[in-house]
């Protein structure tokens, strides 16, 4: 079939058409920067054009063009951005995907949420946080991701589409550069042999590699009614200074510092997460973090022409 995917040579988004194209699907990737991500290995499969989500006209000529069966958004502005820049890519792009796809006939649509929405875990005590639980996520990004669900929620509503979010946890990989990435440089500036240093070392997060998360919403994607049409990820919740544990555990060498010990937890965002919709309904499994964290340094390693390190 053919899925049309907005900002597909992101960091996530370049590892999902690699698995959507190995399932044998027909995928075509709207970016504003295309040359982000190359994809000539897989020939006529994968097709790429420069567009910009924050044009409705954008959308709808290749929406229109490609009768996709499916359209994933990955298009976002992770951070704090000016107000007016960011509604006009989080809301106003996430909406023009919306409207394209109804005025088309796409009925399938998924998108990215976030864990954001959730606000911080003390909100919550000690328990994971589900997918009904109130959202307290207060600030632009964690604002836009919660209007974004309740957007789809009522274009599912008034029109009777299937829309599906997920909300991926700390997504973590060698070249994750944007939203959270102290648990990526806690892994990735000791690969490198460069020293690293964070306020807290009970600061938690609750990470997931990108390649999880890509089959995720690869399986998502590709279910024609999923069960509910809000998904958390989940990941492996963990403290910074238990991470660099499991790196010096690698990297014996390896410098990583806080500046204290105590103090950043109370301020941790939601890192304890119930994904069991996802795990039940898809059947997903996480490859093991110490593993993944492996995988990372060895990645960085190569890339800086290191000798790998052994389990
Ligand atoms: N990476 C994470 O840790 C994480 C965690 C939770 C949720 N998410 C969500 O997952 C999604 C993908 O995240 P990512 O890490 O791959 O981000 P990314 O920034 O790497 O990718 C976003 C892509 O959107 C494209 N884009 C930006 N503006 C555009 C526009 N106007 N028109 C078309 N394309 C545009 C970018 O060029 C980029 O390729 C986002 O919605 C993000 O909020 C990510």
């Amino acid at each position: 079939m053919s899925i049309l995917v907005i900002g597909g040579t992101g960091f996530i988004g370049l590892r999902v058409i690699r698995l959507l194209a190995e399932r044998g699907e027909e995928i075509v990737c709207m970016d504003i920067n295309p040359a982000a991500a190359r994809f000539d290995d897989l020939g006529k499969q994968v097709r790429v054009i420069r567009g910009d989500v924050t044009q409705f006209d954008d959308v709808a000529a290749v929406t229109t063009e490609t009768k996709p069966s499916r359209v994933l958004n990955l298009s976002y502005h992770l951070g704090d951005h000016p107000p007016h820049v960011a509604t006009k890519l989080n809301i106003i792009g996430m909406d023009n995907c919306f409207e394209a796809a109804r005025l088309c006939g796409v009925n399938r649509v998924v998108y990215a949420s976030s864990l954001a929405v959730s606000g911080q875990q003390k909100h919550f005590g000690d328990r994971p946080v589900t997918e009904e639980d109130y959202q307290y996520g207060d600030y632009q990004y964690a604002q836009h991701k919660r209007f974004n669900e309740f957007q789809a929620a009522d274009y599912n509503r008034k029109y009777g589409m299937t829309i599906t979010g997920v909300r991926p946890a700390n997504v973590t990989g060698p070249d994750k550069v944007r939203g959270s990435v102290d648990h990526v440089n806690c892994v990735t500036q000791p690969a490198r042999g460069k020293p690293i240093s964070f306020p807290f070392a009970d600061a938690m997060r609750c990470p997931i590699h990108v390649d999880d998360i890509a089959e995720v919403f690869v399986r998502v994607l590709l279910k024609d009614k999923p069960a509910h049409s809000i998904y958390n990820s989940g990941g492996q919740p963990i403290s910074l200074g238990a991470l660099a544990d499991i790196v010096r555990g690698y990297l014996p060498d390896a410098q990583i510092s806080f500046d204290k010990q105590t103090g950043g937890k109370e301020s941790s965002g939601n890192y304890l997460i119930d994904n069991r919709r996802l795990v039940e309904e898809f059947g997903v499994q996480y490859r093991p973090y110490t593993e993944r964290v492996l995988q990372i340094i060895n990645e960085v390693r190569a890339q800086e022409g290191l000798p790998p390190v052994k389990a």
